[in-house]
């Protein structure tokens, strides 16, 4: 197994390794790597639905995604990205074909917390598609000592789509009425121990304890900060891909920009923190 790191702080890129048949050294080691690296990609893998199922839950359960439409039928747990990127009478659907789109953590709108997204790549484009990422321990550790100050002890409401709520269409309709999920903006990691940020600019509906006024401000404050770390990690995605990213202690977000005749197609699975709901 060989494993570069194009920059200390975020990303690890593996190769010569099949996650179907690691041994218990190497499947620590990776799983130190991730941890420590934020985002990180193994190249060259071929796997079934299944195999990529059981590897996916060395890292934690998986938790069907709220999203039920774009669930693979006999495994609810698999979201299959990219697909449907028409609709029936031939217009693009835009919440299909930008979702992921925008800096964004995945799953800040559910109680529980997510531990990690993974996607392997099926299908990719001739060009455009890549995803950014972004550390939120840099974010942390670069924030102003007044901003820090004064978000240290506050917590945001988060919902899908945030205060537009954006691409919640992708949701059935009792889904789009489920009350904001609250979480602290400055966290400490569970494994790692260090402190992010954890302020969703796309999912975001408000910070709690301040007027309505100081909550926009300071999200715009905090926002702006985020998506300037220069910590940040572009993925070029190669078919047989595979990508796992820590939501902890990250942002990211899919640049688009690729020909919407051609396929993009990921399969995606949610895995939580906690063992069970
Ligand atoms: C996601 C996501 C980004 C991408 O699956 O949560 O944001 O580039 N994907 O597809
Ligand atoms: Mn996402």
């Amino acid at each position: 197994m060989k494993v570069a790191h194009p920059d200390t702080r975020i990303g690890a890129i593996a190769t010569g390794i099949d996650v179907r048949a690691l041994s218990d050294a190497d499947w620590h080691a990776l799983y130190r790597t991730w941890l420590d690296s934020i985002v990180l990609v193994i190249r060259d893998q071929t796997l079934t639905i299944e195999e990529f199922l059981a590897y996916s839950r060395r890292f934690g359960r998986l938790k069907p995604h709220r999203v039920t439409r774009t669930r693979h039928p006999d495994h609810p747990e698999l979201t299959v990205m990219g697909v449907g990127t028409r609709k029936p009478d031939g217009k693009v659907d835009r919440a299909v074909f930008e979702r992921g789109g925008g800096w964004h953590t995945d799953s800040p709108w559910d109680i529980e917390i997510c531990k990690a997204t993974q996607l392997h790549a099926i299908a990719i484009p001739s060009h455009g598609g890549d995803t950014l990422f972004a550390s939120m321990y840099d974010a942390y550790d670069t924030l102003p000592e007044r901003l820090r100050a004064r978000v240290e002890n506050l917590k945001a409401e988060h919902v899908y789509g945030g205060r537009g709520r954006r691409g919640n269409e992708l949701l059935e309709p009792d889904d789009r009425l489920r009350p904001p999920a609250v979480h602290p903006i400055v966290r400490t990691h569970e494994e790692t121990g260090r402190k992010s940020l954890y302020a969703n600019p796309y999912h975001i509906l408000r910070i709690q304890g301040v007027s309505d006024a100081e909550s926009e401000e300071l999200i715009a404050e905090l926002t702006d900060h985020m998506v300037a770390t220069t910590a940040q990690y572009r993925h070029k995605w190669q078919v047989g891909d595979i990508v796992i990213w820590d939501n902890r202690c990250a942002l990211h977000s899919a640049t688009g920009g690729y020909p919407i005749e051609e396929k993009r197609i990921h399969w995606r699975v949610t895995i939580m923190q906690d063992e069970s709901e």
